[in-house]
């Protein structure tokens, strides 16, 4: 265990109502966690308050065990350790050009110039935006500065990595890359949690599903457990993934004997199938 939300209450200023209510979540070291939950659900508010940018009134965030201190030392140890890609990247971006964007974190944890061009070139290469690399951030369309924001977090080299609907706004490669690029980094041991509304993705990518019910985790687990409960799910606003329901209606009509996580998955059941 790394990260732990414990009990979180939190109203925001002139608010009716609590955003977050005994809100509660452990992230593990590697996993790659998918947070669902409709618009309002309190996904960005509970990541604001994985990395410290939101104090919670009640209740306590734990890293390595150890309750959070909101003094200067405690809060740069934990943005150090938890770093959030934020939902939209006008927010997150600042730097003139995209390699000095990227290079702000590194350079900021007083690396050397080497291992810092050297984190900048990966992580460049991972989003594939190493062509705009001299390019001012400003001049970048809506996907290419979703790219460079994720970049300049991986960069850092968190142990934690949360990212905010990290796939809305960008092409279906730049998908396929990014999750190849954290993939890469959980098989590291970098926990990575997307919160996202896509329910394919969390189907095919996540080790771990929790989704919010009334300003709280209601329901976690494997993805398999959590889209079985479609019913909750739909209650909830939320619909199971299609790869999911069609390969439940082929399991349950005895053509599959397993649920496919991918359409290669898929293909490569039904081959072995008797159809
Ligand atoms: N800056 C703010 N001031 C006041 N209320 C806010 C603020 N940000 C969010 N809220 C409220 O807190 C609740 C949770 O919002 P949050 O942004 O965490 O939801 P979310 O799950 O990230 O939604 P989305 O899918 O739309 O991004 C909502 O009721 C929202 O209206
Ligand atoms: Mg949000």
């Amino acid at each position: 265990m790394i990260l732990e939300a414990r009990s979180l209450r939190y109203t925001y200023p002139g608010a009716s109502g609590p955003a977050l209510s005994d809100a509660s979540l452990t992230i593990a070291a590697g996993e790659r966690l998918a947070l669902l939950g409709i618009n309002g659900a309190g996904k960005s508010t509970l990541f604001q308050m994985l990395n410290g940018s939101l104090k919670p009134a009640e209740g306590k965030v734990l890293l390595d065990g150890e309750p959070v201190s909101y003094d200067r030392r405690g809060l740069s140890r934990l943005r150090q350790a938890v770093g959030l890609v934020m939902q939209d990247p006008d927010d997150q971006l600042f730097a003139a050009t995209v390699a000095e964007d990227v290079s702000f974190g590194p350079v900021n944890l007083g690396l050397s110039e080497a291992e810092v061009r050297a984190r900048v070139a990966e992580a460049l290469e991972a989003l594939g935006v190493t062509a705009l690399a001299a390019n001012p951030t400003h001049m970048l369309s809506f996907g290419q500065k979703k790219r460079v924001a994720i970049a300049g977090l991986i960069a850092m080299r968190p142990s934690v990595l949360l990212l905010d609907e990290p796939t809305a706004g960008l092409d279906p490669q730049g998908i396929e890359e990014l999750m190849q690029a954290l993939s890469t980094l959980s098989a590291a041991g970098t926990a990575i949690v997307i919160a996202t509304h896509d329910m394919d993705l969390a189907w095919s990518w996540s080790t771990r599903v929790a989704v919010f019910e009334n300003r709280a985790i209601g329901l976690a687990g494997p993805p398999e457990a959590v889209f079985s409960e479609s019913d909750r799910l739909r209650a909830l606003g939320l619909r199971p993934p299609v790869l999911h329901e069609i390969g439940l209606a082929l399991v349950q009509a005895g053509v599959l004997t397993a649920l496919p996580r991918s359409m290669a998955e898929m293909k490569a059941l039904i081959a072995r199938s008797k159809l």
